[in-house]
């Protein structure tokens, strides 16, 4: 272990990093938690973020509501508002609640698509509201533990992962502690409603990201702490590679205006069960090519919590997590 944590320090020293420091915390409506994942929709609104109780929230920047969380939808077709709102994580009414965590839209249609851990990949229209599921099971085989998900902004194909096939969201300490690989990465084609499986045998498939020209889409392995690139056009297609190794455990990955990555890195300390030691939580942003052009630490912000997303919208870096109770944002002058 203390040659784990060696290796973690000389890595922040060669890489000197810049650290991130908080500019504003945008807050969930009490009690709620855990904006996983956060989308903004094609003229900029949001950030849009799933919580605890299945709701999505839309934040609203300015005008009379401005400065708060206001419902925006919600991702189980089988919600009760009054049994389920204001509902804490990890609850065994989640599986009736539901409970968002990736979101992305499609630019075109507006639509928010959402990758809910209990129902699968879901869409919500462009007002908002109900939603209408996608895909609830693959071949026949339900899908247990729906994470991530990105828009292909030309296509309309939504690429999303299962975390896990053996394992729901309320057993995600259990599944930390595993050694599963029963991950995957799945492609939705809204043109057919076809879903097809890219990759399977994923140590926690966490993150996805697709490439600007679409010829490939990157996902992150929690457990297997790396990056997997798989080819979806060109002399590669249909195989996939190592995008970059890390010394810790990434979670989602977004793509910037500059086509580079962001992805939430944790890196855990000690020997106790994850999620609960200490933890070294980073921002990483990968050129297009794997190469890592910098690490920015989050440990102001999330100092003893794992961190869920990294992204850059508009010029602004901001932060997600399933434990907080708020998005954060960060500073600007290291982008
Ligand atoms: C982007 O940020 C600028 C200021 O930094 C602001 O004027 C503009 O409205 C923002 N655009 C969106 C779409 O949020
Ligand atoms: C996966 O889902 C199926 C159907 O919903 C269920 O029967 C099975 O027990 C689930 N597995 C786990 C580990 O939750
Ligand atoms: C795809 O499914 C939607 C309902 O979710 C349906 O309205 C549409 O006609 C289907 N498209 C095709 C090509 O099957
Ligand atoms: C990739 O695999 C899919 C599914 O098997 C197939 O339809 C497609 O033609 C393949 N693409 C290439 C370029 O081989």
């Amino acid at each position: 272990m203390s040659i784990l944590i060696t290796l973690i320090l000389l890595f922040f020293f060669i890489c000197s990093p810049s650290a991130a420091y908080l500019l504003d915390r945008l807050q969930l409506p009490s009690p709620l938690t855990g904006p996983e994942s956060l989308a903004f929709d094609r003229n900029g609104g949001g950030p849009y973020v799933g919580s605890s109780d299945g709701r999505i929230f839309r934040y609203i920047a300015s005008g009379p509501q401005s400065g708060s969380f206001v419902e925006y939808g919600y991702s189980s077709p089988i919600r009760n508002k009054a049994m389920c709102d204001g509902l804490t994580d990890f609850s065994t009414i989640q599986t009736i609640c539901g409970r968002p965590l990736g979101l992305g839209f499609n630019h075109q249609t507006n639509e928010l698509y959402v990758a809910d851990a209990y129902f699968g990949l879901i869409k919500i229209g462009p007002n908002g509201g109900a939603p209408t599921q996608l895909v609830r099971d693959v071949q026949g085989t339900p899908l247990n533990f729906t994470n991530a998900l990105d828009v292909d902004p030309e296509t309309g194909i939504v690429y999303f992962t299962q975390a896990s096939a053996n394992y729901q969201f309320r057993d995600l300490t259990a599944l930390l502690n595993s050694g599963d690989s029963s991950g995957s990465l799945f492609m939705f084609d809204p043109r057919t409603n076809q879903t097809r499986e890219l990759l399977r045998g994923l140590a926690m498939a966490a993150g996805v990201a697709g490439s600007s020209d679409g010829s490939f889409v990157l996902v992150t392995e929690f457990l297997g702490r790396r990056i997997q690139r798989f080819w979806v056009r060109g002399d590669r297609a249909n195989t996939s590679d190592t995008f970059a190794v890390l010394l810790g455990s990434p979670d989602n990955i977004k793509r910037n205006p500059s086509n580079q990555f962001w992805v939430a890195v944790n890196s855990f300390l000690g020997l106790s069960p994850l999620p609960t030691p200490p933890v070294i939580t980073t921002g990483l942003r990968y050129s297009e090519s794997g190469f890592l052009l910098q690490i920015v630490s989050l440990l102001d912000e999330y100092g003893t919590q794992a961190v869920s997303e990294v992204q850059e919208f508009n010029g602004t870096l901001y932060g997600g997590s399933l434990y907080a109770s708020y998005a954060a944002v960060f500073t600007q002058y290291f982008l």
